[in-house]
């Protein structure tokens, strides 16, 4: 696994698609709504068609590295080189060099596109559990928890052991609840906001 494999791979995850959206619509968006900048930011301050974009291509960072850098996804599943590869993706779109350390995104869209290479099928189970919290409660963040709550889960039911993705992916969903925590407050103060009809104000 030859070593700019890693540059490769965080640089890849640096790309700040929100933050370039945004400036391209005339708006900071560590500035408004949540100052997050990720697809859900994006989605409530700029539309859907922008949000859509910046998952998709925030996704695609975490996915094609995953998939094609040298050495990434092999026959063993991904272990260790493209589980390390996904990892990077992952730090990337929370601490961008891009940004020098201002601003970043919470993880989520990102790890979905590590998962799909990774373990597609758990990866599909986390993502239609989001689905499913999103369409009853309209909180993408509590969406965002419960898929990342899912995701060691179906990993291990799907291998039927403990295995080293299933704790990697462990690690993930720890850190994607780190990376919610200020939402995680706000929801046990009932003052996080919703998407779509409806949506009311605060942050
Ligand atoms: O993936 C981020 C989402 O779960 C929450 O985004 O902007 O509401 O903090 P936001």
């Amino acid at each position: 696994m030859p070593l700019w494999t890693f540059g490769a791979a965080y640089l890849a995850g640096s790309f700040p698609t929100a933050y370039i959206v945004g400036k391209a619509n005339g708006v900071d968006l560590r500035t408004v709504g949540s100052g997050n900048l990720g697809a859900t930011n994006v989605f409530r301050t700029l539309g859907w068609k922008w949000g859509l974009l910046v998952y998709l291509v925030d996704g695609l960072k975490g996915l094609l590295p995953t998939l094609l850098l040298p050495g990434a996804v092999g026959a063993a599943g991904g272990w260790p080189w493209g589980v390390a590869v996904g990892v990077l993706t992952i730090l990337g779109h929370v601490k961008p060099v891009f940004l020098m350390g201002k601003g970043g995104g919470k993880g989520v869209a990102t790890a979905s596109g590590v998962f799909f290479a990774l373990a597609p099928v758990a990866g599909a189970f986390a993502v239609l559990a989001f689905a499913l919290v999103v369409s009853l409660t309209r909180y993408v963040s509590l969406a965002s928890l419960v898929g990342a709550a899912v995701l060691p889960v179906a990993i291990l039911v799907q291998a039927g052991a403990v295995t080293p993705l299933m704790l990697v992916s462990l690690a993930i969903s720890a850190f994607v609840f780190w990376t919610h925590r200020e939402n995680i407050g706000r929801l046990l103060r009932g003052e996080e906001r919703r998407i779509g009809r409806g949506s009311s104000t605060p942050s």
